[in-house]
């Protein structure tokens, strides 16, 4: 079924052939990837794309071959896109701090005071693990809305071998009931949980012997950090990330979102996917990401919501070379956001970001931010993961304030 607008794959479709017709495609594949292409199509055997090109041009033997037939009408197709940092799963939500933060109190503040990420702890806790599925479910949904079909979903609101447990299990089941693509890491060092406040190193001890489980039971692709004054020091993280290497997990991290802390250095010097925010990265962590080939994941939801005045340095990114990618990370504190073309936006108006570079961030840049080559363009041999569009240009999903 394609939808009006958003993100559709072809899981579960078996092994049969299936021609997508008469398509506007933009592939973002090669030099001439982003004008659409009219009159295109796309054929797709199970979930691989097996050949695109002009509708006339379509090969006779295919031709005969095709088992399903959708019309895309004229509409615009686009691969899927890739929201590579969420917090998916939490309970309650924290619309009386965004009120606080309004009066003046800091993010940092509220945090010190107990609020911030230990009261969606709490709520998390609380919560049964069919409220918690049913409300990710609906948030995921309305990210497919606005064209995802990858989500990267973090823990890190349970912080308890339990409750981290759920929320790993929840996350893989968005996946199963929602036709998206789940990508899974542990941030169980997110914070320090508050019956560890006089202890943070023996909570860190925890996280360390949690991982090997979640590693067994299959319930984690990468293991993430938050590397601050409000999360967890340097050496802190490093032991975090020394576990996560033993096991070959790859490593994320939080670094440098409020204040310059060293972590984005210390997460590329053990070869990391991605680091994320970098409102404060400088130019040994430039030089250290770029070594190591690490993504630099932007979040504009966080910066816009947290009033921050320093966007990350991405002039020098772009001169360093380092891949860019662009996330919502939707959480219920920082980011309330649940669209990743307004995420694009705000990392065009924001950040200074081209459209085309924001649509690399939100595709193919977002795809290695996890590890995946598989998708991201539309190509020969890649995942049959679209976006449909009733828009004429790429230009215009990061455009409209949608
Ligand atoms: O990515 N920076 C740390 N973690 C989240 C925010 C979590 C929260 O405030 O609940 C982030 O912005
Ligand atoms: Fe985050």
């Amino acid at each position: 079924m394609i939808p009006a607008t958003g993100g559709f794959t072809n899981m579960g479709a078996g092994d049969s052939l299936t021609a997508w017709r008469h398509g506007r495609i933009t592939t973002l594949h090669g030099p001439d990837g982003w004008d659409p292409k009219e009159a295109w199509s796309v054929l797709t055997r199970g979930e691989i794309i097996v050949w695109l090109g002009p509708d006339h041009q379509l090969p006779k033997e295919l031709r005969h071959a095709i088992e399903f037939e959708h019309n895309l009408a004229g509409k615009l197709l686009t691969p899927g896109l890739i929201d590579c940092h969420t917090h998916l799963v939490y309970g309650g939500k924290r619309d009386a701090e965004f009120e606080m933060r309004l009066s003046g109190v800091g993010y940092e503040e509220i945090a010190r005071a107990g609020g911030g990420i230990r009261s969606t702890v709490a709520a998390t806790r609380a919560a049964s693990r069919a409220d918690l599925l049913g409300k990710a479910c609906q948030r995921a949904r309305r990210l497919q809305n606005t064209g995802v079909t990858t989500i990267e979903i973090k823990s890190g609101y349970g912080l308890d071998y339990d409750t981290e447990t759920v929320c790993l299990e929840v996350a893989r089941q968005v996946g199963n009931e929602c036709g998206l693509s789940v990508v899974t890491t542990c941030l169980s060092a997110h914070t320090v949980p508050s019956e560890f406040s006089d202890n943070a190193d023996a909570y860190v001890d925890l996280v360390c012997d949690w991982l090997p489980h979640w590693k067994a039971q299959g319930l984690i692709d990468a293991v993430d950090a938050f590397c601050d004054t409000v999360g967890f020091s340097l050496e802190q993280t490093r032991r975090v990330f020394e576990s996560a290497v033993r096991l070959g997990l790859p490593i994320k991290c939080h670094a440098e979102q409020l204040s310059l802390q060293g972590g984005a250095a210390l997460a590329a010097s053990y070869g990391a996917l991605s680091c994320d925010h970098l409102e404060y990265l400088d130019d040994v962590g430039i030089a250290a990401m770029r070594a190591s080939g690490t993504v630099a994941v932007l979040l504009p939801g966080a910066y816009y919501t947290l009033k921050q005045t320093t966007p990350p340095p991405v002039a020098k990114l772009r001169q360093a070379g380092i891949r860019v990618a662009v996330a919502t990370d939707h959480n219920p504190g920082s980011s309330p956001l649940l669209s990743l073309p307004l995420a694009g936006n705000m990392a065009c108006t924001l950040f200074g970001l081209t459209p085309q570079e924001a649509w690399a961030g939100m595709t193919t840049n977002a795809a290695a931010a996890l590890g995946l080559t598989d998708r991201g363009r539309l190509q020969p041999g890649l995942r049959a993961h679209f976006a449909c569009w009733e828009l004429e240009h790429p230009r215009e999903v990061v455009y409209w304030l949608n």
